[in-house]
């Protein structure tokens, strides 16, 4: 009797075709794991675009003291206080003290120029809101980069990130990083004669806008 034992199946040498089936495995598993994945991720993506006026933001007037402010953003940007309201599903409604800077936009075609990020094809807003309204624009005071509140510097004609470096031309495009985008406009309308605004805070970092939260 030979002293060799018989080889088991796991000690044969695999043919092309074992092989070949076992890759196809793989990559069927890559392939079900990535629906899945995407499936996860539609919904949450969709929950995070912006959704205004429907359910999302509040609308806070400005004060007249805001309103005010906003209409001396002549040349330069204005800083604008706001009492900002919010509503969460479960508790009352919520006021916070809160800012935006506010620019007059004096040359529609040179805005749009400048922030090509924010309008499609034939000037249209990218956002689900006029991001021009009444001749002015509302900016999130939240730097897009890690949420610092940014500053504006007339000496440079930038707005300055005082964290990290960042700046903003007068129109809130980015011209120093390491943001990856421009100022994120906020929503702005007219409504019986008052001006209203609302809160969004889109997600850090990303070039696109996402919003996270429609509070402070
Ligand atoms: S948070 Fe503004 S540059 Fe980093």
């Amino acid at each position: 009797m030979s002293s060799h034992a018989h080889p088991g199946a796991n000690d044969e040498p695999e043919t092309p075709e074992v092989i070949s089936r076992r890759q196809w495995m793989a990559n069927a598993t890559i392939t079900i794991s990535g629906v899945i994945g995407l499936t996860l991720a539609i919904p949450i993506v969709g929950s995070l675009l912006p959704d205004v006026g429907a359910g999302g933001a509040t609308w806070t007037p400005l004060d007249e003291n805001g309103w005010k402010q906003l209409q001396n953003a002549t040349d330069t940007p204005v800083h604008i206080d706001i009492n900002l309201k919010s509503k969460d599903a479960y508790l009352p409604e919520q006021s916070s003290p809160q800012s935006a800077w506010g620019i007059k936009v004096k040359d529609p075609q040179k805005f749009m120029r400048d922030r090509s990020d924010l309008f499609g094809p034939g000037g249209k807003d990218t956002l689900p809101y006029p991001i021009v309204n009444m001749g002015f624009v509302l900016f999130s005071p939240i730097c897009p980069h890690l949420g610092c509140y940014y500053q504006w510097q007339g000496s440079q004609n930038r707005f300055f990130c005082p964290c990290h470096g960042s700046m903003y031309d007068p129109n809130g495009a980015l011209t120093h990083g390491p943001a990856v985008r421009g100022l994120d406009p906020l929503p702005l309308r007219e409504q019986s004669g008052v001006a209203q605004c609302e809160w969004i805070r889109y997600a850090p970092t990303i070039p696109n806008r996402l919003v996270v939260s429609y509070t402070a």
